[in-house]
């Protein structure tokens, strides 16, 4: 099974899930500027929110998209409960590349507020999440042939 991760991360937070979800799969995590080179089965797509949405660059490297892509599986961080789910969801609907309602998020460390995360418990969630999701993915190729 092809998997791959990209993530944006201004401050680091989103990164650090991005870590433990590739570790997870045993995969290398890129920046969100490196471009798919190759078909691939699950794409772990993560950023965090910025004034209510995700960054720019999340939305670019998706218009960019020039490979197969089995599902979409997004992760953020937010000092809220926004998440990048709904503005990804609209590009990849509108581009026909499959996405999971499923994701994954937690809290991410901006001024005061959250500090610590994410911490050692989101990690383990995390890389529980980028388990789940490779048994998902599996489960519904096989429910398929
Ligand atoms: C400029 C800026 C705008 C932000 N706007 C929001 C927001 O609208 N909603 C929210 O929940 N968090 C907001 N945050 C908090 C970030 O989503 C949070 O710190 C997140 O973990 C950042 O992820 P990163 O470290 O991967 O960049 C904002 C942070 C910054 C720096």
């Amino acid at each position: 099974m092809k998997i791959a991760v990209r993530y944006q991360s201004r401050s680091g937070n989103t990164r650090k899930i991005a870590d433990a979800i590739a570790n997870s799969v045993g995969v290398t995590p890129m920046d969100i500027s490196v471009p798919l080179g190759e078909d691939v089965d699950i794409l772990f797509l993560g950023g965090g929110v910025y004034a209510g949405k995700c960054d720019e660059s999340v939305e670019k490297f998706l218009r960019s998209l020039r490979v197969k892509v089995g599902m979409v599986y997004c992760f953020s961080t937010s000092s809220t409960y926004s998440t990048i789910l709904g503005p990804v969801k609209k590009i990849c609907e509108a581009r026909g590349i499959p996405i999971s309602d499923q994701e994954f998020h937690c809290p991410g460390s901006f001024l005061l507020l959250h500090r610590g995360r994410p911490n050692q418990e989101d990690l383990r969630k995390a890389d529980i999440f980028g388990t789940n999701c490779k048994v998902w993915a599996a489960v519904a190729t096989e429910s398929e042939s």
